[in-house]
């Protein structure tokens, strides 16, 4: 029997969990509410949110699962990617548990948990499979080939999907994160408004161009030509256009976001021959997008996976399962081990 306590601190999420056998016992999140008034996380802050949150975030986590200290096998952190700021917190923590308790200690890359979210539920993915990981940060498509091998085949050239949702919603005047508003618009608008998909070659993505098409037809206040720096609406016109077209403007830009994703999905999914395909991170929260995945997937008869929200978005019971599978194939860490701001694969 083994289990793991994880912790999460990557970004603005103080996170905890206990998983026994790769059953998830708890599963604690305290979002750092701090930022908002920024319009995004600022790294010093979530520092020192991350110290005043981890112990108790721990100390829940533990009595959730109804677990005391001496129970725990093993201790895991999210080593890398991240704000080196937030992932410092997380892992010296970690390590110090792990010394004081003399239990291994487990290293899990962040984006790697994200994709493995997909096993904490039954009916889980069977290996090898497709994962589209889409979050603020990142956005790829992995090939999982088992719990400790995977490859991405595809990732975002400039700016993540999230992102994408979270800029269009400043140019919307809505406030950050935007993802979740410019959905909720969308859900009452219609797809009217074209917005060109940017040719890039193999499963790579891009969203740069889209968010500068997006600016041009706004500044136009919805002119026909919209790839056009002329025509330049004044700043009532624009704010008018917005507030009358609002619905149908989220409703445009979150297809266009969508066919991008789930094209290429298409293609790694004909290319492989893999039929098990899951969605991960934050923007999987996106009702088109589970939507369209769903749809997509009874077309080419894929077995299609999302993960329950709470393991959508940051969490550290994808962590505790990334870790389960490490501690399977004893891959321990060392007390040298330090945080990765980047997180090479
Ligand atoms: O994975 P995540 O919680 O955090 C990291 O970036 O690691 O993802 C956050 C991103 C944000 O960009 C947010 O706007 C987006 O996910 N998001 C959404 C929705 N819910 C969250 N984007 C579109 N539609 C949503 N419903
Ligand atoms: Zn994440």
């Amino acid at each position: 029997m083994a289990t793991i306590l994880a912790i999460e601190s990557s970004c603005d999420e103080t996170a905890a969990s206990v998983c026994r056998d790769g059953r998830i016992l708890s599963n604690i999140i305290a979002t750092q509410k701090v930022h908002a008034q920024y319009g995004g996380v600022v790294p010093e802050l979530a520092s020192r949110a991350h110290m005043q949150n981890i112990v108790p975030v721990v100390d829940t986590a533990l009595k959730e699962a109804n677990c005391s200290l001496p129970e725990i096998d093993a201790v895991a952190f999210t080593q890398a990617p991240g704000l080196i700021g937030a992932l410092l917190v997380g892992t010296e923590f970690a390590k110090s548990l792990a010394l004081s308790l003399d239990k291994p200690l487990i290293a899990v890359h962040h984006m790697q948990a994200h994709v493995l979210a997909n096993l904490i539920e039954q009916p889980a993915p069977a290996f090898p499979f497709l994962c589209l990981t889409v979050s603020g940060g990142h956005t790829q498509i992995v090939l999982c080939r088992s719990g400790n091998d995977m490859e991405i085949l595809g990732q975002t050239i400039d700016d993540a999907a999230g992102e994408a949702f979270d800029k269009t919603a400043k140019l919307l005047g809505l406030p950050y994160p935007g993802g979740p508003l410019v959905d909720k618009y969308a859900r009452e608008g219609k797809a009217i408004y074209h917005f060109p998909e940017p040719r890039i070659q193999g499963y790579d993505f891009s969203f740069s161009g889209l968010k500068t098409s997006i600016l041009y037809f706004l500044q136009n206040a919805g002119a026909a030509n919209i790839y056009k720096e002329e025509f330049l609406a004044d700043e009532a016109t624009k704010k008018q256009f917005i507030e009358t077209h609002l619905n149908d403007i989220c409703a445009s830009v979150q297809d266009r976001i969508i066919s991008i994703l789930l094209n290429k999905l298409k293609k790694a999914a004909n290319d492989t021959g893999i039929k098990d395909i899951c969605i991960a991170g934050g923007v999987s929260a996106n009702s088109g997008l589970r939507n369209g995945l769903k749809t997509l997937g009874e077309k080419e008869g894929w077995n299609t996976f999302i993960p329950k929200f709470e393991y959508c978005t940051d969490n550290a019971a994808m962590i505790a399962i990334t870790a389960y599978h490490k501690y399977l194939d004893k891959k321990f860490e060392t007390m040298e081990v330090i945080p990765g701001a980047r997180g090479d694969w």
